[in-house]
């Protein structure tokens, strides 16, 4: 037997950066390499959190206050850790998730303005061990990445959700804030210029997620060869 450990990759970044296509192409590069691979999202992922999702992006919650949203996010991701994504790395899949921990870092805790103890905690409780091997932060500023996700919306006629339509300000606090989690963590944040062709960000981004699985690969290879 291999042994059964996963990898976990999270895709962040703001709004209108090309991470759910990125992700997509991600899984589809990686399935294609053979690796059993898992897309997941948040909010959402399980159906305990998909079911705060719709609470969380409709605004439903926003007039109870920016802590309710935090723990109402922590519950939903840790419904997600423990029905989802745990057994998904036991079994030793490639688990990626489009938005994770950071997001509420960067969502709730900085422009959210709560208080970082406050916000760790929840984390600690909500992945509850079950942290990133690798971030990939798309980056872009913040107003070619609104307009983006405007043409999006006008494109698939749907409406902005509640966090996409604060001010320009509040989405460049979000960017200087992911840069921020990114130069704390270096070991596991990357952060990828969202700017560049849509093929070039993916071949970047497959180029640094193999990197990650080389290791792994190695020591699969040598339990393998010691059966
Ligand atoms: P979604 O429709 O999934 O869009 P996208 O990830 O493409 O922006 O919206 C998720 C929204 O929820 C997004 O605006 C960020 C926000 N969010 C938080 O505020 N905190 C969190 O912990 C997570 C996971 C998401």
């Amino acid at each position: 037997m291999l042994s059964g450990t996963g990898l976990l990759v999270t895709f962040e970044g703001g709004e209108g950066a090309g991470k759910s296509t990125q992700i997509r192409r991600l899984a589809e590069a990686l399935r294609s390499k053979g690796y059993n691979v898992l897309l997941t999202r948040e909010p959402g992922g399980s159906p305990g959190a998909e079911a705060v999702r719709h609470v969380l992006l409709s605004g439903a919650a926003e007039s109870f206050g920016t802590r309710m949203e935090a723990i109402l996010f922590a519950a939903a991701r840790n419904d997600h850790v423990e029905e989802v994504i745990r057994p998904a790395l036991d079994e030793g899949k490639v688990v990626l998730c489009d938005r994770f921990m950071d997001s509420s870092r960067v969502y709730q805790g900085v422009t959210g303005n709560l208080q970082p103890d406050f916000i760790e905690t929840l984390q600690r409780v909500a992945v509850d061990g079950v942290v990133p091997d690798c971030t990939l932060i798309l980056d872009l500023p913040a107003r070619a990445g609104l307009a983006r996700a405007q043409r999006r919306g006008v494109a698939g006629d749907v409406a902005p959700d509640r966090f996409e339509k604060e001010e320009l300000d509040t989405h460049e606090k979000r960017r200087e804030a992911f840069l921020d989690i990114a130069a704390r963590e270096p070991e596991r944040c990357h952060v990828v210029d969202a700017l560049q062709t849509e093929e070039a960000l993916a071949t970047e981004i497959l180029a640094i997620v193999e990197q990650r699985l080389a290791p792994r690969n190695t020591q699969k290879m040598a339990e393998a060869a010691h059966e």
